[in-house]
């Protein structure tokens, strides 16, 4: 918002998170965002705090950017912090305000927010207007989405909301104004085909291993359709992060709550043949390894959910790590970015920042977060701890013939042995 010209100040419980981003750094890894903070505080168009009276105070446009974690011990969302942050902001709503929702909620809080903000501030309007950004393209994603969606009850939010965006639709980005449920449900039914997209590649890489065949040359051959389309068809390890997962868990609580269980039923197929791929990855891990990890060196490349991130939420490379390490191997983590987060995650890993370092003893090495540094790596150079050295690509990116050449056995899912 700085960056497209508007007066911001974020708002945060969090005094250190605050005193960070004041300071011009930001508190996690986005490539390209340090230097659009850094530009916007140097330009005096956004500052931070931890007082939302004073943030309200002046401001005419409040976003609600919390987050909905899954909650602890059931697939629904944990709302605690919408409710929160719109119960804080309350009083401080000066007449005419304008509250937009970003954060992921379950269809119905839109309303139930506009509800109740009537009671106490009756001249605030309520819109929702979903955040579809990736991690590690957020700062692209935000400036030049593919779309904004924004749920509306009148016509005054919209209008506000065509002035915040008038660059972008200048730009010609496509502009959907919905109901509130609506635009909640385009957020979760997006990330639920995501999901599925994946988790059907990866149900064709179990059926391709069964019959030898190959998955990234059946990907390859069904993406040219251009109604599936080439993108997001990469098998392997499967989905994580902070939003995939529990986005498709709460949006079949919430299926359920409205007594359409049975329209979402195919997402808890999504979600176990997604968990599957890890189960599968550590019994290839155990097979190359001989039937048992114990005393064995493991070496794990990547902790991160995903490359160009350093956010290890629900990582299936992680769950891997720790699934190894809890049955007896030595695992060795390495990751250009995530090893603090890691660290605090499962401190009883071993993390190893350098990453020659890392496989010096490897005897078998697990390709799980496809950082490209990784594609560079010389397998032929590195040190010949063990006589017999074992691959298991689970990104699929790794040059089969390069590895085997060098001397290692190769095993990627969805992919022929030999
Ligand atoms: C996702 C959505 O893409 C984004 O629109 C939404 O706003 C938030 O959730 P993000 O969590 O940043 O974004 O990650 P994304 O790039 O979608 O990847 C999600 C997971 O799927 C990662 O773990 C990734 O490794 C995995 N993935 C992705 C695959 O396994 N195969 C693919 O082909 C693509």
């Amino acid at each position: 918002m700085a960056e497209l010209g508007f007066e911001v100040i974020g708002v945060d419980i969090d005094p250190a998170k605050v005193e960070i981003l004041q300071s011009g750094r930001v508190p996690f890894y986005e490539p390209g965002l340090p230097e659009v903070l850094a530009r916007n505080i140097d330009a005096g168009r956004l500052r931070f705090t931890t007082s939302i009276s004073e943030a309200a105070a002046t401001a005419d446009i409040h976003f609600i950017c919390v987050g909905t974690p899954q909650q602890a011990g059931a697939n629904a969302a944990d709302l605690s912090q919408v409710f929160g942050s719109v119960q804080a902001l309350a009083p401080h709503l000066r007449a005419g305000a304008l509250v937009v929702g970003k954060s992921t909620v379950p269809v119905g809080t839109a309303a139930l927010i506009a509800d109740q903000l009537a009671i106490t501030a009756p001249d605030v309007e309520v819109a929702w207007n979903p955040e579809f950004l990736r991690e590690g393209f957020a700062v692209a994603d935000t400036l030049h989405p593919d779309r904004l969606v924004i749920g509306v009850r009148g016509n005054r939010a919209e209008d506000l909301l065509r002035q915040v965006y008038a660059p972008l639709l200048a730009d010609g980005v496509p502009f959907l104004v919905t109901d509130f449920p609506t635009a909640e449900l385009v957020k979760v039914a997006a990330n639920s085909f995501l999901a599925t997209k994946i988790s059907f590649i990866n149900a064709m890489a179990e059926v391709c291993e069964a019959a030898g065949a190959d998955i990234t040359q059946l990907a390859e051959a069904i993406g040219y359709d251009p109604r599936i389309g080439n993108r997001f068809l990469a098998a392997g390890l499967g989905f994580g992060g902070g939003c995939l997962p529990k986005d498709i868990r709460a949006f079949m609580a919430r299926a359920g709550e409205l007594g359409a269980e049975e329209a979402l039923a195919f997402l808890r197929e999504v979600d176990q043949i997604n968990l599957r791929q890890r189960t599968h990855t550590v019994n290839l891990a155990l097979a190359a390894l001989g039937g048992s990890f114990a005393a064995k060196n493991v070496t794990v490349l990547g902790a991160a959910f995903k490359p160009d991130s350093d956010d290890v939420r629900d990582s299936p490379a992680l769950a891997v790590a720790a699934a190894i390490h809890n049955a007896g191997g030595n695992v060795v983590v390495h990751d250009p970015k995530a090893l603090a987060n890691a660290a605090r995650v499962y401190p009883t890993l071993t993390y190893v920042e350098d990453v020659n370092e890392a496989l010096a003893n490897a005897e078998l090495v697990l390709h799980l977060t496809e950082w490209p540094e990784y594609r560079d790596l010389d397998p032929g150079a590195l040190p010949a701890a063990a006589k017999q050295r074992h691959l298991i690509d689970a990104r699929n990116r790794l040059d089969p013939q390069l590895w085997r050449a060098a001397g290692w056995t190769y095993r990627a899912l969805g992919r022929p042995t030999a």
